[in-house]
């Protein structure tokens, strides 16, 4: 079965209140909207059998989204502006044109406008970089997105490098990710889902300063910015990777886990520490003759065994999925109150 490569904010469909203000010092972030008491997400529990409780990432980014929306409105009332969002994709994977079709309704959903161009696969990288400038110099653009997988005679990096750091709402760039990583140093965006992963256990009230953490998988769009930035939260944190000797005693001894592999029930039961916090990121494909589609989607963890000793866990789909487009559009508004010098 073929697995899609996600971009960081490619999805089927914020981060610690502390670890914000330290991001985000440089460049402040307009206040973000409390969610009313009477929306604040609580632990739901699972299914039967379960002790778990569920994360639920759709109710989550739909507040978020929510909140978007509304500051964009008013945003628009005080400036006359809204955020803009340019999506840049080549060649005609059928995934990558659902994706790009996706964060579009999404934009419009919340009031941003969105800017797309297609170019066919035997597109040339001067090409892409011409559009690229174009968005770049465009002040009515604030979020450049190139949709990946690229084909593969073109050099991802150099591409990728060619967006304006000032409007890399995927947070890909090296600066961006280089100032994620040292000290008192703080990027313009953080990759959207390591920061939906944060964003669900800053709204589920969990307890980061401190604990222990394990992420297992270290790509550049997940794993590491979310060891990073669980890192920058205060948490001693193990990344697991492929060359681990033992991962599952690794893993056992962490107070939360994120999951970023890509690999359909990696993690057991017995990998985890009872009463740890479970965030799932992987997205899988697996046989399924019952669904009409011929397959189903299950994370890195084996639910039915760790919910039964998590105390908190989220479900795939329905958990980290949702939140990714929800950062880009918080990302991509972020990055035109800066533009707009709008708090
Ligand atoms: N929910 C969302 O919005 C979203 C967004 C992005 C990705 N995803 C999903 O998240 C998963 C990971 O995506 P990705 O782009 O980060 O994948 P990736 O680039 O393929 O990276 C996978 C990582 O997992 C590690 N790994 C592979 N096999 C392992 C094993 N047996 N034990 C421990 N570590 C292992 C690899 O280690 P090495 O570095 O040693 O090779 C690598 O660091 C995929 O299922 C993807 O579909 C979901």
């Amino acid at each position: 079965m073929i697995r899609s490569r996600f971009s960081g904010t490619d999805d089927l469909e914020f981060i610690p209140s502390c670890v914000y203000d330290l991001i985000f010092r440089c460049h402040p972030p307009p206040s973000r909207q409390p969610i009313p008491s009477n929306s604040v997400p609580t632990l739901a529990a699972t299914d039967s059998g379960a002790s778990a409780k569920v994360i639920d990432g759709k109710l989550v980014s739909k507040q978020v989204k929510d909140e978007v929306a509304e500051e964009i409105a008013t945003m628009k009332a005080a400036t006359g502006h809204v955020p803009g969002l340019a999506v840049i994709l080549v060649g005609s994977r059928k995934d990558s044109q659902t994706y790009v079709r996706n964060k579009k309704k999404a934009c419009e959903a919340v009031g941003i406008k969105s800017f797309e161009v297609n170019l066919p696969e035997d597109a040339t990288e001067e090409e892409v970089i011409e559009h690229i400038s174009e968005f770049n110099n465009d002040s009515s653009v604030h979020g450049i997105l190139v949709q990946l997988p690229l084909p593969r005679h073109m050099n991802e990096e150099t591409i990728l490098g060619a967006v304006n750091i000032e409007k890399d709402v995927d947070g890909f760039h090296p600066l961006n990710i280089g100032r994620l990583a040292m000290q008192r140093r703080y990027p313009l965006f953080v990759p959207c889902t390591p920061k939906g992963c944060m964003e669900l256990l800053h709204r589920y009230g969990v307890e980061i300063k401190g604990k222990r953490a394990v992420v297992i998988g270290r790509s550049n769009i997940v794993g590491m910015p979310a060891a990073l930035l669980l890192q920058k939260a205060n948490a001693t944190v193990s990344i697991v990777h492929s060359n681990t000797k033992n991962p599952e005693e690794i893993t056992r001894q962490a107070d939360i886990v994120i999951s970023a592999v890509g690999v359909a029930n990696l993690v057991r039961g017995s990998w985890i520490k009872p009463g740890a916090t479970v965030i799932d990121v992987g997205i899988n494909p697996v046989d399924d003759a019952e669904s009409p589609r011929g397959y189903r989607l299950v994370g890195d963890v084996c639910y039915e065994e760790v919910s039964k000793i998590a105390s908190a866990i989220t479900p795939v789909p329905g958990g980290v999925g949702p939140m990714t487009i929800a950062m880009l559009l918080s990302n991509t508004l972020e990055s035109a109150k800066r533009a707009y010098n709008f708090k």
